[in-house]
């Protein structure tokens, strides 16, 4: 696969492309690749078929899911404990509505992805979001703070592991401790794991799910998980829920009511595809995202010091701190001098914030990067011309 090549994607019915053609995009959390050939594969052969009728998750799919989560996350999961879903965000607005009651509340850490701070108006629900700190390069969890912030209302915690757009993948210690805090506050545990198998370093620190916890902080868990982010078939819409405990499934599903179409009949067959047999794309494509990763970290803590970018473990979303420029919306004065589209900060919790889409050809990285450089540029020395 050759990740160099230049797609274009204008006028594809792309959110990310055609939402705005006019600018130069760099927000969205999909990828300008390609999938990987077994996925295409599986597209079409489905395609050829036919026939296009209501679809059922095929027995060979629920094997597939099995043994990606044993062989790639080491967990042994009975199949019948999966719920397969049209979408993961969807299942985030059914935990708020069957685990929330009006005047009830979700808490989450923030920043972070927009719909974790709206799911619980789903429900006439309230959101409680905690910030996250920044400690020498690298953002967790301030725990005094949730225990401050938690309150006799709050029922749900929604965790995003690996976090977008912070890029940590999560360790055993700190997934173990929010899981603690939910077991003490009786709360439900959301883990959204759909970057899971974009985690850079997984040879030396493999991600840690929520799965792995030991039993008693299992009974009030939601996995989510997705193939969607890594082999880049968000536009197909399919993701899984994980709940073992039976009560809380059943809770789950009962929410589902008549809300929920039917899953995409080519979804489930490109889901098998991938997690069957896209693990030598995946792996070439994180030595893509690594490159690309290392390429805007430096170029941001070299060439524009007055910039933060954390240290990225996962995910190819770059959240970069712009307060030091004191722009009330940087994203707002990229995309008006300098044609650019990037993601702004306060959707996610944190205004004078942009997040960097990453997931595309490295040339268009550098390009984006000097665009964003030789605006910036321009407030820090105004009356310096750019080089
Ligand atoms: C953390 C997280 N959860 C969920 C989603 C979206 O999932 P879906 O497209 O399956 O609704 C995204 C997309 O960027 C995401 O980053």
């Amino acid at each position: 696969m050759n990740f160099d090549t230049i797609i274009p994607r204008n006028g594809t019915g792309s959110i990310k492309w055609d939402r705005r053609p006019e600018l130069d995009p760099f927000w969205v959390a999909d990828m300008d690749f390609t999938s990987p050939q077994c996925v295409i594969d599986a597209v079409q052969e489905r395609v050829n078929h036919g026939v296009f009728g209501y679809a059922n998750a095929h027995d060979s799919l629920n094997q597939a899911l099995t043994e990606y989560l044993t062989t790639r996350h080491n967990v042994t999961i009975n199949h019948a404990h999966i719920i397969h879903l049209g979408g993961l965000v969807v299942a985030l607005s059914l935990v708020a509505r069957a685990f929330l009651n009006k005047g009830e509340a979700v808490m989450t850490c923030s920043p972070v992805y927009p719909p974790f701070l709206g799911v619980a108006e789903d429900a006439q629900a309230e959101t409680i979001a905690v910030p996250h700190t920044l400690t020498n390069g690298k953002y967790t969890f301030n725990w005094q703070a949730m225990e401050d912030a938690v309150t006799p209302k709050t029922k749900v915690f929604i965790l995003c592991n690996p976090q977008n757009p912070l890029g940590r993948s999560f360790t055993k210690n700190e997934v173990t401790q929010v899981a603690e805090f939910c077991h003490k506050h009786n709360l439900t545990l959301v883990s959204d794991e759909i970057h899971c198998d974009l985690v850079f370093n997984e040879d030396t620190q493999p991600f840690f799910s929520a799965l792995h916890l030991p039993n008693h902080l299992k009974q009030k868990l939601i996995v989510l998980q997705a193939p969607s982010k890594t082999y880049n078939i968000a536009g197909l819409g399919y993701a899984f829920a994980i709940i073992e405990n039976d009560s809380t499934r059943r809770k789950f599903n009962q929410a589902k009511g008549h809300t929920l179409p039917e899953i995409n009949c080519i979804a489930f067959y490109t889901a098998e595809a991938a997690y069957r047999h896209g693990e030598p794309w995946r792996q070439q494509l994180l030595t893509y995202l690594k490159k690309n990763r290392d390429t805007i970290t430096n170029f941001i803590r070299q060439e524009m010091p007055y910039l933060t970018i954390p240290n990225i473990e996962a995910t190819y979303l770059a959240w970069i701190d712009c307060s030091k420029l004191g722009l009330k919306n940087p994203a707002l004065h990229l995309e008006k001098d300098a044609a650019l589209f990037l993601s702004d900060g306060a959707y996610f919790g944190s205004p004078q914030h942009i997040r960097f889409n990453y997931g595309c050809p490295h040339q268009r990285v550098i390009e984006g990067l000097n665009k964003i450089k030789a605006s910036f540029d321009k407030i820090i020395s105004p009356h310096t011309p750019p080089s």
